[in-house]
This record gives C-alpha cells, structure tokens and sequence, in this order.
C-alpha cells in the first residue's frame, strides 16, 4: 500500500495550526498535524491539548479517536499544506523567518506537483513569495506560474484574526482575507477555507492579504499608542484620561481604545515591526507609536518608584502579570518588564505579584530573589498596589485595600474618585 495522501497536512500545531487541523477534521478532512516538539505531537494524538483553549479538547478527542487526525514529527505527504509556525521579532526587532525556512525546507521533498501551500503565520508583506520562489530553488522540477500544468503548485496567504480564548468560534465566524500568488491560487485556497469558514472569504493577491492583517494589528497599536500619549497628557493637567476617553467616544466616529502599562502577546507588539522593518522610509508614524507602548512599563516603574520615595524599603503588589485580561499567557507581558523593573529600582524590597491565572513565575522573574508569586490575601496589605491586568478576580479588590495603600491603577477600573473616598488619603494614579 503506498503512503496515505491527507487532504490537508497542518505544521504548527500551536494556538493557531492545532485549532485549525482540528476543525478541518471534524469538518471530514482526514488531517494530519506536523510539529517539531516530540511532546506537542504525543499530546495530540492521546486527544489532548497542550495549552489552554476552551472547546478545542473535546473537538480534538473527537477527531483523533474517529482516527481523522493524526500528528506526526515527520512531513506526510497532502493535498493541501497549511504553515502556522512562528513568526517572532529578534531582540532588535527584525522579523524572524526561520521556523518558516524550516517548515519549508520539510515540504519541499513532499511535493509531487498540484499542492495548495497556504501560509497562515503572520508574515512580512512579499514572504509569500520568498516561500514559493525558496520552493521551487529546493524543487526546480516544479512551477509557480499560472498554466505550468502538472508541476505547478498553488501559494496564497491566508492570515488568522482570532482571539485566543475564542479560537473555536472565530476560526468559523470570522470573515478571512486570502491571497494568492496567482488567481487560482487564491482561488483553491478559497475552496479549502469555504470547508471550516462561514464567515466571507475575500480573494486578493497575496502582498494585500500580508498587509491586510499587519494593517490590522498596527492600526490598533497606533490606537492605543493614541491612549497613552492622551493618558500622560492627562496626567499633566491633572483629569482623568478613561472620563477624556469616554466622553470623546460618545463622538458617532470616534472610537479611541484603552491606554495601560504597555502592549503585550505576540501579535500586537509584533507585528507592526514587520511594517518599519520593510519600509522604515514610510512608516515613522507606525514606529512611533510601537516605541511609545513600548516605553509604557519604564513609565509605570518611574511612577511607582516615585510614589514610595519616601518609603523604606517597601512592599510592593503588583495584580496581574498576563498581557491581558482574563488569560494565562506571559509572553511579551508588559506586566513582567514592570516586575523585572520595579525589581531591580528597589532591590531592597519585597516584590508581590499576584494572578490567578498564572501558576508560576516566568522564568525570568523566577530567577530573583526579590520576587514572589502570592496569593492576594497576601500581597494585599503592601505598601503600595498597582493594577497591571484587568482581570474580572481584580475589579472589586479596591475595597479591601487598608486606607494607608497608595494606589497606581493602570487599567482605568478602580473609580479614582470612588476609590479616594474608600480609602481616605491614598492617592490613584493612572498610567
Ligand atoms: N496566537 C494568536 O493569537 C495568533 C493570532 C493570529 C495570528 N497568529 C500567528 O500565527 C502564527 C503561529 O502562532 P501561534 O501562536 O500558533 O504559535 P505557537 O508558538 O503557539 O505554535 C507554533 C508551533 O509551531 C511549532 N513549530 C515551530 N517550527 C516548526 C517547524 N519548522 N515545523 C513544525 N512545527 C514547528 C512549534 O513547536 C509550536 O508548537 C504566528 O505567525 C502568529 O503571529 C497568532
């Protein structure tokens, strides 16, 4: 018997491929998942997930015990070839296409001519087309050119716009965008999406589908780079920048987001940087604004330093150190460099962090010995109690804070006004 072609081979089996390797099967693909990590793969095929995602596991067990999904370390061969590996930033925040190179440089031997190859990572507009020319420098017996017959093969850009923690339903509800680099191409991909997607599908090329979604992520980075600058503005003349906000989006086009301690996760904080490192002639307005979110957690260790000043070696809470709400993700985490800093400006003091979602410290905050992981009724007696994460648990601590607490709320959920009455003389300062 020769080897089994899957109708869809999915690598990456992390918070976007895993997902959606699994909707594909429990749509009648027979899928197979590719990952480098031994582990990663092991958990899938046992049914379970390896991460966080409300509704996945009960789709995954369904799939891999039907026997329609299966995951292997090793390229199987398939019809269509989704890539959802990572696309990071390096420390000086130049795109990192090696995980890409890599999953290529596996596809390629898998090739027989006919394959859909869809790239779902997050990418730098032209990377659809580096991947298809790499393709056919690895398989010079193949084509990308429209009308190459057998030997052609089909590339198109397909991003992913879900929201981790609604993966299940977004990757089905959302309008996506594909991008082909040829028409039938972007055509095929189409086809393949129409089996998960009941959302629209719109066909364009494939440097519009890239720029579709870094479009996306750094218009919403301008948007809250907008928030800070206001936030410290209103800081100067003393008003409160959330009522600013509130009242400026009662304007029926108007719609300015949420300012804070900084941006964090792995897609806001990177991706514009795919747009200043490709064009930094033209996109000065995008740098800006990502070096001004950038600059929000030093900002928010500046004022707490400065709100103790006159403290001996105080004890600091920090709540909350995902980078959003309601999550358990610390990656890019504005909340940890606000830890790392506070850490290391009073290295004398006793740092608290508290998050009910988080079970350990990340490991760079783990490695010194100023900072602890505590439950609340702990930390809540600290000298001062900074707000870093809006999660629901933190929306009523306020209350129980003594009134000698000085007080620094980043997220605009403690009602200042409301909360200098609770607790008498303590001040509320925003980011
Ligand atoms: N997570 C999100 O919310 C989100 C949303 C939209 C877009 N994206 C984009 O989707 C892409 C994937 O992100 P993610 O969050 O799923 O990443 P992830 O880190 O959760 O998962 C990536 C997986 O790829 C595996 N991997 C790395 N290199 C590989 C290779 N060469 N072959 C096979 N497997 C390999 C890793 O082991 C890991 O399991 C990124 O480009 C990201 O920007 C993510």
């Amino acid at each position: 018997m020769g080897q089994e072609i899957f109708d869809v081979a999915v690598i990456g089996l992390g918070y976007i491929g895993l997902p959606t390797a699994a909707t594909f099967a429990a749509r009648g693909c027979t899928v197979a998942g590719v990952d480098l990590q031994q582990s990663t793969v092991d958990a899938v095929n046992r049914g379970e997930v390896p991460f966080v995602e409300p509704d996945l596991g009960a789709v995954l067990s369904g799939v891999v015990s039907k026997g329609s999904f299966k995951a292997f370390t090793t390229m199987p061969k398939a019809q269509a070839y989704i890539i959802a590996v990572p696309t990071p930033v390096t420390a000086d925040k130049n795109v990192d296409l090696s995980y890409l190179w890599s999953a290529a440089k596996n596809i390629a031997p898998a090739l027989t001519g006919g394959e859909l190859i869809i790239l779902e990572s997050t990418s730098p507009p032209g990377t659809t087309k580096k991947l298809g020319d790499y393709l056919i420098s690895e398989r010079p017996d193949l084509a990308l050119e429209q009308g190459s017959g057998e030997n052609q093969i089909f590339l198109a850009h397909s991003p992913e716009r879900v929201l981790p923690g609604r993966i299940m339903i977004e990757i089905v509800a959302n309008d996506r965008v594909v991008g082909g680099l040829t028409n039938e191409a972007a055509e095929k991909a189409k086809k393949l999406y129409e089996v998960i997607c009941q959302g629209q599908i719109h066909v364009t090329d494939a440097s519009t589908a890239e720029m579709t979604k870094i479009a996306e992520n750094s218009f919403r980075d301008l948007n809250i780079a907008f928030a800070n600058q206001l936030a410290l503005i209103a800081n100067e003349l003393g008003i409160d920048v959330w009522r600013l906000i509130e009242l400026a989006n009662h304007h029926p086009r108007v719609n300015i987001l949420q300012p804070g301690p900084g941006v964090g996760g792995h897609c806001i904080a990177v991706d514009p940087w795919f747009l200043v490192g490709a064009f930094p002639d033209f996109s000065s307005v995008t740098r800006a604004a990502r070096e001004l979110n950038d600059s929000m957690p030093a900002r928010v260790v500046e004022r707490i330093v400065e709100t103790v000043a006159h403290i001996e070696k105080p004890t600091v809470c920090l709540l909350g150190l995902s980078f959003k709400a309601n999550i358990d993700d610390t990656r890019e985490s504005p909340s940890v460099e606000v830890a790392l800093g506070v850490a290391e400006a009073l290295s004398g003091s006793r740092i608290l962090c508290v998050d009910p979602h988080v079970v350990e410290l990340p490991q760079e905050l783990a490695a010194l010995d100023n900072i602890e992981l505590v439950d609340v009724d702990v930390a809540i007696d600290a000298n001062i109690v900074v707000l870093l994460v809006n999660h629901d648990e933190f929306t009523d601590i306020h209350s129980r804070l003594n009134s000698s607490a000085l007080i620094v709320d980043t997220r605009g959920v403690w009602p200042s006004a409301e909360h200098a009455e609770l607790v008498g003389h303590a001040e509320v300062l925003s980011s």
